[in-house]
């Protein structure tokens, strides 16, 4: 099969780039990149020398894979990731994901930038997502089926493990970072949401919205991985209250909430 392939040739690639066993694979969405440099004995490789990679086109994106240490554990982080609005299918927006798993790591902490729709998620707030709605129109795991993709009917019960929430909360708490627990809905993008649609996700229960998390999050429960996403809530939409939100604002709140997600990520990486 044609995706089992590229993410073999892939995963192999970068084995032979690297042969460091690794603990944990972490994606960094748009304006939190700057993790990605407080990796030690870092081995930095641009997604463009990866075969089968896409390339990342979009602004705030670095682009590259950054293989090191950080508090202890062998991480794979993902300066920047794929979405569907760039034109990707889904099955190669997640490719990563699967070339991560060939590897052998089966831990992942997703990151992103993320609207807030409910009236105590201002921007510079952190939420864990908790579950979420996929109204994508799309799932990537549409398609022929093969084993070694993993399970064909992922369980979704429980997406997003509630003993690596039980932990990032306990690492929130120490360092006195207030920290949100939200449904999270997936849109396609590119364009923000209408004070209609914020409506109707307001209808369907949904905290937080963005165009990015969920397509990894079922390719990773497809290999039965262990997750955590943590969001950045870069702008506010409400009913009656709507802001003009820009890809610049997104990535400046984001790159200002930096030090005290970094601070969140790193205490959480500690404890696992
Ligand atoms: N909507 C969708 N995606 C986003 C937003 C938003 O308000 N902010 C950051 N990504």
């Amino acid at each position: 099969m044609e995706l089992l392939e590229q993410v073999r040739t892939a995963a192999e690639w970068i084995r032979k780039e690297d042969a460091r066993p690794f603990d944990l694979g972490i994606i960094l969405g748009t304006g939190l990149g700057a993790l990605a440099d407080e990796i030690g004995a870092a081995r930095i490789i641009p997604y463009g020398e990866i075969p089968h990679f896409p390339e990342s086109t979009v602004k705030f994106h670095a682009g590259r894979l950054v293989l090191g240490e950080l508090e202890g554990k062998m991480v794979m982080a993902m300066q920047g990731r794929f979405h569907g609005y760039e034109g990707y299918p889904l099955r190669q927006v997640t490719l990563p994901v699967r070339v991560m798993h060939a590897l052998g790591i089966r831990r992942l902490i997703l990151t992103n930038a993320a609207g807030g729709i409910q009236p105590q998620l201002v921007p510079g707030s952190i939420a864990l997502i908790r579950d979420h709605i996929n109204l994508m129109g799309a799932n990537p795991l549409i398609g022929p089926y093969d084993p070694a993709l993993g399970v064909r009917f992922p369980d979704m019960s429980e997406p997003y493990s509630a003993a690596l929430r039980r932990l990032a909360r306990q690492a929130a708490a120490e360092l006195k970072i207030e920290l949100h627990e939200t449904t999270f809905g997936a849109v396609m993008g590119p364009a923000f949401e209408t004070e209609a649609e914020i409506r109707m996700l307001q209808i369907l229960g949904i905290d937080t919205v963005g165009m990015s998390v969920v397509p990894e999050v079922l390719v990773a429960r497809q290999l039965e991985m262990e997750l955590l996403a943590v969001t950045a809530v870069t702008d506010q939409s409400l009913p009656g209250a709507m802001n003009s939100v820009s890809h610049e604002q997104v990535n400046h709140v984001a790159a200002e909430l930096g030090p005290r997600m970094r601070a969140l990520l790193r205490a959480i990486i500690r404890a696992l």
